[in-house]
């Protein structure tokens, strides 16, 4: 059975929301008017509809001045004997009382329940129109996975419309190396029915962390927090803070300063940080928590008990600063004369300018953040208030941000310099860059803990 519709809309853009819906939700034929005047004049000429909708609204032309759209429709409907059911959006009153009223604060659901009130139809009729939607996730989500959650899906764009394949089917074991020739073809969604979405956030959760826990070689381990790193921050981001990226960025943090701490030769972690499979983002996060691994304790902030607080403050900073930077290019923007050189359009620029600010928001959202994670975030460019770069360094953000700047540009030298060997540039630098008193401090402790080698 087809149904056929007549609907009359005055408004275009919420005529064509309610035609794509009716042909949607019960695969009708819907013929679409503006006018009452028009809609009149083809019932006139007898051609049959299942359903007339109408909104009552008067639209002033110059061809119509005022025209009350319903009771043209039902005038007609009564002069023409016709029993077809009439739908009126909007207010209208009228003795002859054959028609279904809906408020003019549209809502979908409600037309919906009414057309098959009017029809003498039941919803599951139309079940079978239902197509099933379909959830894309970036592949890289699947990274820490072996196992699929739930069936996935990839996208083939077809002249007429979008097929969805299967490609891997619930429990079916993948490896990265599998994930990434699918990337190397080009694609980087997968797709998951709508339906499954919980299934597969809770493979992505429980799956990750047992292997991200799971004991690996030291230069396994630094890849898999790198991927926790980028699907966490990530899932941040397109779904705001949730349980499951909270474990996951607590994991990933945890990771690293394990990872940290656990290494013997801290010179080995620094080689494999300057892999070049990793995230740039990534990276630089990492290396700002190893070297104030190494430097925090000689700030005289506190006495080894404290230690602990410290380094977990410095490693959600590292984490969350930069988060809604993901472009290399930047991320490399770190004060007005780089902003300035920069090619950026509009968008970019803003987002440079007002990421400090930004990312200490969201950190202020997440559970159990330590205290004053959020101040050293907003100033990790040296302005109190977060927003673009100071024109001179002052010594007017809080210590740890200052400690934060100089750690960040040095380590941003390295990643540079891809360099291990020698610091001598990097230092001039520093030197020159850093004069005042509290900044210089810390220049003096990297000086000190480079030489030592
Ligand atoms: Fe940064
Ligand atoms: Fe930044």
């Amino acid at each position: 059975m087809d149904l056929k519709i007549l609907l009359v809309e005055p408004n275009e853009s919420v005529g064509d929301l309610i035609a794509k819906n009716l042909e949607r939700e019960f695969g009708a034929k819907i013929v679409y008017y503006k006018s009452g005047a028009d809609a009149v004049e083809l019932i006139e000429k007898g051609e049959y509809f299942d359903l007339f909708v109408c909104r009552n609204s008067s639209l002033e032309t110059v061809e119509n001045p005022i025209e009350q759209i319903a009771a043209l429709v039902l005038n007609a409907l009564y002069d023409n004997s016709l029993k077809t059911p009439l739908i009126v959006i909007g207010d209208f009153e009228h003795t002859f009382k054959k028609y279904a009223l809906i408020s003019d604060r549209l809502r979908i659901e409600e037309l919906n329940r009414l057309v098959l009130k009017a029809l003498n139809l039941k919803k599951e009729e139309f079940d079978h129109l239902k197509l099933p939607d379909y959830i894309p996730f970036p592949i890289k989500y699947f990274y820490l996975m072996t196992l699929s959650p739930c069936d996935v899906f990839i996208k083939l764009t077809k002249k007429n419309g979008d097929e969805y394949v299967k490609r891997l089917h619930f429990g079916e074991s993948f490896t990265k190396d599998d994930l990434k020739k699918y990337e190397d073809l080009g694609l980087s969604e997968f797709y998951i029915l709508k339906d499954e979405r919980e299934l597969f956030m809770n493979g992505l959760l429980t799956q990750s962390l047992r292997n991200l826990r799971a004991p690996h070689s030291i230069d396994e381990a630094v890849v898999m927090t790198g991927d926790s790193f980028v699907i966490s921050s990530d899932l941040i981001k397109s779904l705001g803070i949730n349980s499951t990226c909270v474990v996951m960025v607590d994991q990933t943090i945890h990771q690293m300063r394990t990872q940290i701490a656990k290494a013997d030769k801290l010179g080995l972690l620094l080689k494999k940080l300057l892999d070049n499979q990793l995230s740039y983002s990534y990276k630089r996060s990492y290396l700002i928590c190893l070297m104030s691994y190494i430097l925090l304790p000689k700030m005289e902030w506190g006495g080894s008990e404290q230690m602990p607080a410290l380094l977990e403050k410095i490693s959600m900073v590292a984490f969350f600063h930069d988060i809604y930077l993901d472009d290399e290019k930047l991320l490399k923007i770190m004060d007005m004369e780089s902003l300035k050189k920069a090619k950026l359009n509009p968008r970019e620029r803003d987002l440079v300018l007002s990421h400090a600010n930004k990312a200490a928001l969201l950190a202020l959202t997440y559970p159990r953040l330590p205290q004053g994670v959020d101040i050293i975030i907003k100033q990790h460019h040296g302005v109190s208030n977060g927003v673009g770069f100071p024109e001179a360094l002052t010594a007017a953000v809080s210590p740890m941000a200052v400690f934060f700047i100089v750690v960040e540009d040095f380590v941003t030298c390295i990643l540079d310099q891809e360099d291990l060997t020698t610091f001598t540039t990097i230092l001039k630098y520093l030197k020159q860059r850093y004069t005042l008193p509290t900044y210089r401090k810390i220049v003096t402790e990297i000086e000190a803990m480079v030489s030592k080698k």
